[in-house]
């Protein structure tokens, strides 16, 4: 079954525990978190104290996708705060298997992020060291945006190369994903789907949405 990590990105900041409680009560698998630092990505968002508060009182998976320059100086921080797995980008690394290798030896999970212009080649070299790939498919930086159908082939080759590979990788998707989209994603072969907007904006709205998507099956 499609795994949901909603994005806390589109959550009330104001009372982040309310909208924490209500997903976990409405089914969702993992959280999402959202870090951005206003440089590889125009916005700051959250930082690892945040998390460190979530850890401390949700099971919920903890899913961090850093979208900061020079990562490699914050993986600690969010190891210690409790994620369960750090996803970088690819772009934002020149050092990507020394990164990948930093996050493993923590015994933690490791992902890469690809924007919609970059190649799966970037991840040639470093197969041995995911556990998840994460396929943006909005231009990392903001919530709400619309989804970026030219990145569905990405998708579909991805989930060939890990099915062929039998490896035990996680597909993840961001960007854009509500009931509408989701169906065409999961066929391609994603097995986690990231959520903001369409699961907090409406409620009544967001809880529909989750019982769909999780109904989906993959090619
Ligand atoms: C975008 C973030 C996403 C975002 C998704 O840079 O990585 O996780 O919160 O939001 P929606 O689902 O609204 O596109
Ligand atoms: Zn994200």
């Amino acid at each position: 079954m499609v795994k949901i990590s909603p994005s806390i990105l589109s959550a009330n900041f104001f009372n982040l525990e309310e909208d924490i409680r209500w997903v976990e009560q409405n089914n969702a698998d993992w959280l999402h978190v959202d870090v951005m630092d206003g440089r590889f990505v125009p916005h700051i968002t959250i930082g690892s104290q945040v998390v460190d508060a979530i850890c401390s009182r949700s099971d919920l998976f903890l899913d961090v996708h850093l979208m900061i320059v020079e990562p490699d100086k914050h993986i600690l921080d969010f190891y210690n705060a409790g994620a369960d797995l750090i996803t970088v980008h690819a772009e934002a690394t020149n050092h990507l298997h020394r990164l990948l290798h930093r996050i493993k030896e923590l015994g933690i999970k490791a992902g890469v992020a690809l924007n919609p212009a970059t190649s799966v080649k970037e991840l040639e070299y470093v197969w041995d060291l995911l556990d998840l790939v994460l396929v943006m498919s909005v231009n990392p930086g903001y919530a709400g945006q619309k989804f970026i159908p030219a990145v569905i082939p990405k998708i579909k080759e991805i989930s060939s190369i890990v099915a062929e590979s039998k490896r035990n990788i996680e597909l993840e998707v961001d960007g854009g994903i509500n009931s509408t989209t989701a169906p065409e994603v999961v066929k391609a072969g994603a097995s986690v789907l990231v959520m903001g907007s369409a699961i907090f904006n409406k409620k009544e709205e967001g809880i529909e949405t989750i019982k769909k998507v999780k109904k989906l099956k993959k090619r």
